[in-house]
């Protein structure tokens, strides 16, 4: 494999573009044997501008391929987020003979002297998302007042056989829905009086999922990402909600009255599902991307900036106390491309320390399952005075990403903080499962079965690669420790 310096931070098993400036994921849908990941995109810039939609495909969601660029800026605007769909019954009259894809996309349109538009317009491939034609009657919707009018997700709505769409309209989300793509009809708002309003409400997304995989407990799962502002040290994130919806309106669950986030780290945004997974595969697959508008413009790169979070598959638990959450886990394809280093059970402090210190890896993936109640961290991307600590605090119940040595971060003074996550008790077994995912910029830690998720960018140098345990606890076990080496390259 072959590295030059400016690929340093290009994660060698997260998808990035080959060159310039990428921000959220769009129009995610598996048609054929393909998952489309398209990708909001400035094909000629190193910071965001000129909005197009980029396009990638997997067969296994772990090795992507760049394609062409799919939809690039015309006379309504440029091409902001939104997503795709598969007209099966081809409602839309666009297909003959076979089912295509149409992307529901906000057209954003600067004007001189006044704010911009945002409306939603249409798109179609017949070949597979290789081409797209510009629906002729673009924009199919548009709003007289809200200036913050877009991100429209759509799907459809079995019990009322019509499209939904739900979009982000000021500080709220807005519900559309249609017979044919074409023509919506108000369905209702959701969001006054509830959640977190911090900043502004972008990318939503709705979908049913089975609480404890069990068909007879049904609940939707709203997400709503919330943008930046000067008042938060968090950056833009994103919010979850969880309820019931009947087609028209979403109900919120009583309980989830409190803001609670998809994940505790600084860069996992505009993340939202993909559509049409075929329903004996039945995941619910999410993607995000892996930044965060605080510093998105002012990461340390050269020929390209902005990476994708590994793929999840996401679930609803319900807990003891009988509250419902969601779950986030390592889509199982990235098990296909790992290569065993390590794999040790019963684990002593001294043995596990001993088989860390022999490592030099850059980007794997760590497992460890301990007794609830240790305390213990891993210090990974580790070398001269660098290190990201991924650890657990037993005292204070959590989990935690400190990234204040983990490399450059001078280029925002709030890129250097401790992450932290609570590891809720309710879901609470004997044992606590660690899952760590570390690549050239990024870490992602799993613990608690999915419930407690920290998503941090990191920018060590290339010889930062060891990897090393910390514990105040001599007498340390891990019931297991394994390390795997991640690489999708070649
Ligand atoms: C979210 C977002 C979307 C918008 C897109 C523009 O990160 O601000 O609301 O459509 O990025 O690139």
């Amino acid at each position: 494999m072959t590295t030059s310096i400016k690929e340093t931070y290009r994660g060698l098993y997260h998808f990035s573009p080959k060159e310039k400036w990428m921000n959220d994921p769009n129009g995610m849908v598996y048609y054929k044997g393909e998952y489309h990941l398209f990708f909001q995109y400035h094909p000629y810039e190193m910071t965001m501008g000129l909005m197009h939609w980029g396009h990638a495909v997997s067969k296994d969601l772990v090795v992507w391929e760049e394609l062409d660029i799919a939809l690039a800026p015309d006379e309504n605007g440029m091409i902001f987020s939104g997503s795709a769909v598969v007209d099966w019954n081809n409602t839309t009259g666009f297909f003959e003979n076979e089912p295509g894809l149409v992307a529901i996309f906000t057209h954003h349109l600067e004007q001189n002297g006044s704010h911009p538009v945002q409306t939603q317009s249409l798109a179609y491939s017949k070949d597979n998302g290789r081409t797209w034609a510009k629906h002729e009657g673009n924009p199919v919707l548009k709003h007289d007042t809200f200036i913050d009018f877009r991100d429209p997700k759509v799907f459809w709505h079995k019990q009322t056989q019509r499209w939904v769409m739900i979009l982000a309209c000021g500080q709220t989300v807005c519900l559309y829905h249609s017979p044919d793509l074409k023509s919506w009809t108000f369905g209702s708002e959701f969001g006054t009086g509830i959640g977190f309003h911090g900043g502004v409400w972008e990318c939503p997304d709705l979908f049913p999922l089975n609480v404890d995989g069990d068909p007879s407990k049904e609940k939707w799962v709203m997400l709503v990402s919330v943008g930046d502002s000067q008042d938060y040290v968090e950056g833009s994130r994103t919010q979850y909600f969880t309820g019931d919806f009947d087609g028209l309106t979403f109900i919120p669950d009583v309980d989830s009255k409190e803001i609670r986030w998809l994940d505790y780290g600084r860069d996992n945004y505009a993340g939202v599902s993909w559509s049409d997974i075929p329903a004996e595969d039945g995941r619910r697959l999410f993607i995000g991307w892996m930044s965060n508008w605080k510093y998105a413009n002012r990461t340390p790169a050269e020929e390209f900036r902005g990476a994708m979070t590994i793929p999840r598959e996401i679930e609803l638990q319900s807990g003891k106390d009988g509250s419902v959450t969601l779950v986030q886990k390592p889509v199982r394809e990235l098990e296909n491309n790992r290569v065993p280093v390590l794999e040790l059970t019963n684990v002593s402090l001294q043995e596990a320390e001993k088989a860390l210190s022999t490592l030099r890896l850059e980007s794997y993936e760590l497992k460890a399952v301990l007794a609830f109640g240790t305390s213990i961290a891993f210090k990974v991307r580790k070398g001269g005075r660098v290190e990201t600590v991924v650890g657990v605090d037993a005292d204070r119940g959590e989990l935690y990403v400190d990234r204040t040595k983990s490399g450059m971060q001078d280029f925002h003074e709030q890129f250097s903080g401790i992450q932290t996550a609570k590891l809720q008790t309710q879901f609470q077994g004997e044992m606590l499962d660690l899952h760590i995912f570390v690549d050239r910029s990024s870490v992602e830690v799993f613990a608690n079965h999915g419930q407690a998720v920290i998503t941090d960018l990191i920018f060590p140098d290339g010889d930062s690669v060891g990897i090393s345990l910390a514990t105040d606890n001599e007498r340390l076990l891990l019931a297991s420790m394994s390390v795997y080496s991640l690489t999708t390259s070649d």
